[in-house]
């Protein structure tokens, strides 16, 4: 017996939809939005714990009342884990939360010297730097899922000729594996600007206070260090100024990444009408209509398409409200969150659907051999092939457009036409025309470094598997070093 599920339509689906997918597709129809700051908690206390061994290390604060202070951290983490720390409004941010916390817990006295040398400014721009931190590496480790997926449909199908399009029209033969190669491409560069975030944004601003530094002897390499951070930044006023271009560059690069998404999400769209009828998505990715029984939507696909959208609008929001303000604190910044989480969800919904939607689509591959059969997508290779014989380029493609007219007059196809009629254009055809036009021999021409022929999409699977070798070995690098 099929799995009841909740929703109005599922009766000829052979797979029920998966939790996620409700999850997903639904959005932010039915789903609550936790407070933004309770995606901090655990990073703020992260950085009292740093804080607080660093002030005890340098003196600041006594041995005794470090250990009294990192006791209470440790507790508020037992409640936190066990999901027992909400968030109270009135407390207005997460470090007005924890201090408050602690102060209940091990009394003014003790909770009030955690704030020595510091300010919020410089803690919320930690806490942020180590939640985009983790974002990146979670994004990594997708990408990489993501593009194992590519590099194995790419393979696969790298022999299997289907009509490149441009303009939504037939234009050259290609091949499903060139297709895939070039979303294997995609996400090779995707992997890489992550990289480079880490690169750019790894340095710790915890100790740049309120925009000014600190009169205390504080040693921002030892909490760089425990935050696993790759040294303190270079300047005060510039790190607490800089509420948006880690975010920024982030927000940026999953703006890319949907959009890439959104690429392959659009042409499956397209494949999977039945008009074209090249492909199939499993039903566990689709959903249906309340009305209609029959239908099979690729809500995914389309969400993905969709959420770039909203994706790019978080970008340009961060932009704008936070441009032109001046040097140090102002309390615009407090708006760089909302839009960098909700990216940050989109994105861990997405790509969480995205490559097993891929991954288990079915490719009919007889309707790709009937499309590139039944359509004009060789007729360049005949131009060429007379160009080889000496004519001129431009003459060629005036005969076989020639020929091209003939063929949809007489309802036919290039392959169909014989010898005698291919003579009547041209006297320079020979009876190996008809090997030039099979669509194998059409793709396999295009033997130039990443162009459609078997061997060249062979070689850039390697190119795409030497980027995902390397992205593996940093995302081990990093999760190790982040432990
Ligand atoms: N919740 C604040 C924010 O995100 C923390 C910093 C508050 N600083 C201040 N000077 N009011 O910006």
């Amino acid at each position: 017996m099929k799995k009841q599920v909740n929703t109005l339509w599922g009766a000829a689906f052979a797979e029920q939809p998966g939790a996620s997918l409700i999850r997903f597709t639904s959005g932010r129809d039915v789903a609550p939005v936790p407070p933004a700051d309770q995606a901090l908690v655990p990073y703020d206390l992260w950085v009292n714990t740093a804080h607080t061994v660093m002030l005890a290390k340098t003196g600041i604060i006594s041995p005794a009342d470090a250990t009294m202070l990192l006791r209470g951290l440790a507790t508020l983490e037992e409640e936190v884990n066990a999901g027992k720390f909400t968030l109270d409004p009135q407390a207005e941010d997460v470090h007005t939360a924890i201090e408050l916390w602690l102060t209940r817990q091990v009394g003014p006295e003790v909770a009030g010297k955690i704030h020595t040398a510091r300010s919020r400014n410089d803690q919320v721009v930690t806490d942020m730097r180590l939640f985009l931190r983790d974002q990146v590496i979670n994004l990594v480790c997708n990408g990489l899922m993501l593009l194992e997926t590519l590099i194995e449909l790419s393979d696969t199908h790298k022999s299997v000729p289907i009509p490149g399009f441009t303009h939504h029209q037939h234009a050259m033969v290609t091949t499903l594996g060139h297709v895939f190669a070039a979303m294997a491409s995609m996400i090779s560069r995707d992997l890489k600007r992550l990289e480079t975030w880490y690169e750019l944004h790894n340095v710790s601003p915890l100790g740049n206070a309120a925009s000014f530094g600190t009169s205390f002897a504080i040693d921002r390499t030892m909490t760089a260090k425990l935050l696993g951070f790759d040294g303190p930044d270079n300047n005060s006023l510039d790190a607490i100024t800089n509420r948006w271009e880690p975010e920024g560059d982030l927000i940026y690069a999953q703006s890319v990444l949907m959009n890439h998404c959104s690429v392959l999400a659009e042409t499956l769209i397209l494949f999977s009408m039945p008009e074209f009828g090249f492909i199939t998505l499993a039903d566990s990715f689709c959903t249906g209509s309340s009305m209609m029984p029959q239908k099979k939507n690729p809500d995914v696909a389309e969400l993905i398409r969709g959420k770039t959208g909203r994706v790019y609008g978080n970008l340009v929001g961060l932009l704008t409200v936070l441009k032109a303000l001046p040097l140090a604190y102002n309390k615009d910044m407090q708006e760089d969150k909302e839009g960098m989480l909700d990216t940050v969800y989109t994105l861990q919904g997405a790509l969480q659907l995205f490559a097993p939607m891929v991954a288990t689509m079915k490719v009919n591959r007889e309707r790709m051999r009937q499309a590139v059969n039944q359509d004009f997508s060789n007729a360049t290779d005949i131009a060429d092939y007379l160009v080889t014989k000496g004519l001129p380029f431009r003459q060629a493609h005036e005969i076989i457009g020639k020929i091209v007219l003939y063929c949809i007059q007489n309802k036919r196809y290039l392959l169909d036409l014989s010898l005698e009629e291919y003579h009547q254009f041209s006297s320079l055809f020979d009876q190996n025309i008809f090997e030039v036009l099979q669509p194998e021999h059409v793709v396999n021409a295009r033997n130039v470094y990443g162009g459609t022929a078997s061997n060249q999409v062979a070689e850039a699977i390697v190119r795409a598997e030497d980027v995902k070798k390397e992205a593996a070995l940093w995302y081990d690098s990093y999760t190790a070093k982040n432990k």
